[in-house]
């Protein structure tokens, strides 16, 4: 055995991390067994103690916040649900790669998800939704920062998302994931910028809602954001827009469709009037709202046009350069797009 505290951290860690995961296999059979979940709580909670005494912080918070919800199953305050088994078996997972290869845990987008899941969630609401695309054709859509300006005029035009607000994209180390989010009513009125937009038809003050419902949100979380994307690679999708708080998660089902399976999100703690807000701003962003149709709707558009290409034949617009770190901070850059076309072909070989 190896003399490296670090390496004695981790194999002990290893051997934690079997005994959680087959205390929460074994829980998934016997939900109201409470030595399992006895057994998971003491796992995380020494996993926490020791991570954090050898320099593992970010592992170390992670790992406390995943035993608090064990801390409430074991009160009787939450129970063992099947979808908690599911999250927690996917957290153990993160576990053991914040352990073996901290640099891929990517804490920088784990602000963006903190940022939106603050506090107890309750679930509004769930469906899904099918569409005749790729599910790669539907991963350039939420890592495409310039399209909401261009195909959903309903933002442009009521300036919830102008390319002239403020705005920021941030990606992890490796590129897979990424958010970026705008802040409305930052626009910079420059003498360009003016000149510009009194050339676009969806740039038009004259333009009014009989029913300004959709145009009302609370600036909840107090930082002037109305819009955040986030993205995890391949398959998650965490939205805030405006008041609404979704998750998507992308499941390929043909080289030719896939589904989305949306889940509408609210706090436990916020008032019923938040809640009908919320609800209310489903009809902008939920599956059936008019920005995530118009968004399918290109998927599939895209899909046939690609499909039209001889075999080996390509073509594309290239926007701002052709590295991966291209655009500085803000969202005007393409480096999303490029970073998950870049981290498929690394991982498929191609
Ligand atoms: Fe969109």
């Amino acid at each position: 055995m190896s003399a490296d505290p670090v390496e004695i951290f981790r194999q002990e860690a290893a051997d934690l991390l079997e005994a959680l995961e087959q205390a929460l296999l074994d829980l998934e059979r016997r939900p109201g067994d409470r030595d399992l979940v006895n057994t998971a709580f003491r796992a995380l909670h020494t996993i926490k103690g020791s991570g954090a005494m050898f320099g593992f912080d970010d592992l170390a918070g992670f790992a406390h916040e995943f035993e608090t919800v064990f801390d409430r199953v074991r009160r009787g305050e939450s129970h063992a649900s099947p979808a908690l088994i599911a999250v927690a078996l996917n957290a153990q997972s993160f576990l053991r790669t914040q352990i073996e290869t901290p640099d891929e845990a990517s804490p920088a987008i784990g602000d963006g998800i903190r940022r939106v899941l603050r506090r107890p969630l309750k679930v509004l609401g769930y469906d899904t939704q099918r569409f005749a695309a790729n599910w790669k054709n539907y991963h350039e859509n939420p890592r495409d920062s310039f399209h909401a300006n261009i195909l959903h005029t309903f933002y442009g035009t009521f300036g919830l998302s102008r390319q002239a607000q403020e705005s920021a994209m941030i990606l992890d180390d490796h590129g897979r994931h990424v958010y970026f989010y705008t802040k409305v009513g930052t626009d910079r009125a420059s003498a360009d910028y003016a000149e510009t937009a009194a050339t676009l038809r969806s740039h038009n003050p004259d333009f009014r809602l009989e029913d300004t419902r959709l145009l009302k949100w609370v600036d909840e979380f107090g930082d002037g954001v109305n819009m955040q994307i986030l993205t995890l690679y391949p398959s998650f999708v965490l939205h805030q827009v405006c008041n609404s708080i979704a998750v998507r998660q992308l499941v390929p089902r043909s080289p030719t469709s896939s589904d989305l399976h949306w889940t509408y999100l609210g706090f436990a703690d916020e008032p019923a009037g938040m809640t009908d807000t919320r609800l209310f701003q489903t009809n902008l962003v939920g599956s059936a709202g008019l920005v995530s149709m118009e968004d399918t709707a290109v998927c599939e558009m895209v899909r046939r046009g690609t499909a039209g290409s001889g075999e080996g034949e390509a073509s594309f617009m290239e926007m701002g350069g052709k590295d991966l770190t291209s655009g500085g901070s803000t969202k005007l850059s393409e480096k999303a797009l490029r970073n998950f076309w870049n981290t498929y072909r690394v991982q498929m070989g191609l």
